[in-house]
């Protein structure tokens, strides 16, 4: 990674707990999980500032993929997160929306590699609803705060645990990450 790039994320984790961005090392993860899998489009539902979003993207970048990002408050976080991705480098890998999920979610492309929902917990349900038919076999859904939001997330993980197709994984980095992957 670039040393502009890892300052501008490092100033970033100075205000991680004000913006609610997940962890260097599950945001580390989760960029060593895109690029492996060679994954080429990924949606994030929950951008704030764009923090996690850089981390995607900049996997993304090495084989020209893309990262649609979907971000509900307009005032605090979208526009922070749309300066944020300026200052990345990374924008022509991103599509920034301001918009809410699931409503926003006919917007993006047809189908998905990897999701990452990191928005309001008792929507994920919802969101699995809306974008269970459009994530690619081989795929993955990746949720945040498994452990720090567990009763909040027990209907999506119920569901998708119940959902034939669908091999999920508990990973403790972090507040907790669920992991599931489409057969
Ligand atoms: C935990 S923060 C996301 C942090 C970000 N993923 C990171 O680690 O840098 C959750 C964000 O999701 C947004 N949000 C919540 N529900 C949403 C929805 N249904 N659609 C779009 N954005 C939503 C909130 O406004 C908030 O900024």
């Amino acid at each position: 990674m670039k040393k502009a790039l890892d300052d501008l994320l490092k100033s970033l984790e100075e205000t991680q707990s004000k913006f609610w961005n997940i962890s260097r090392v599950t945001a580390l993860f989760i960029n060593t999980i895109v690029k492996e899998a060679g994954y080429k489009t990924a949606l994030e539902i929950g951008t704030s500032n764009g923090y996690s979003g850089i981390w995607i993207a900049e996997a993304l970048s090495h084989v020209d993929g893309h990262l649609y990002t979907m971000e509900s408050h307009r005032k605090g976080r979208y526009s922070l997160g749309e300066e944020n991705f300026k200052k990345s480098g990374l924008q022509k890998y991103i599509t920034h929306i301001l918009g809410h999920a699931p409503e926003a979610i006919p917007l993006f492309p047809e189908t998905f590699d990897f999701i990452f929902l990191d928005a309001t917990k008792e929507e994920y349900v919802e969101h699995f609803d809306a974008l269970e038919g459009r994530i690619k076999k081989g795929g993955m859904i990746v949720a945040d705060n498994l452990y720090s939001h567990p009763v909040p997330l027990k209907p999506f993980v119920d569901k998708i645990k119940s959902t034939p197709g669908w091999e999920t994984c508990e990973i403790e980095i972090g507040t907790g990450l669920l992991i599931a992957t489409k057969n």
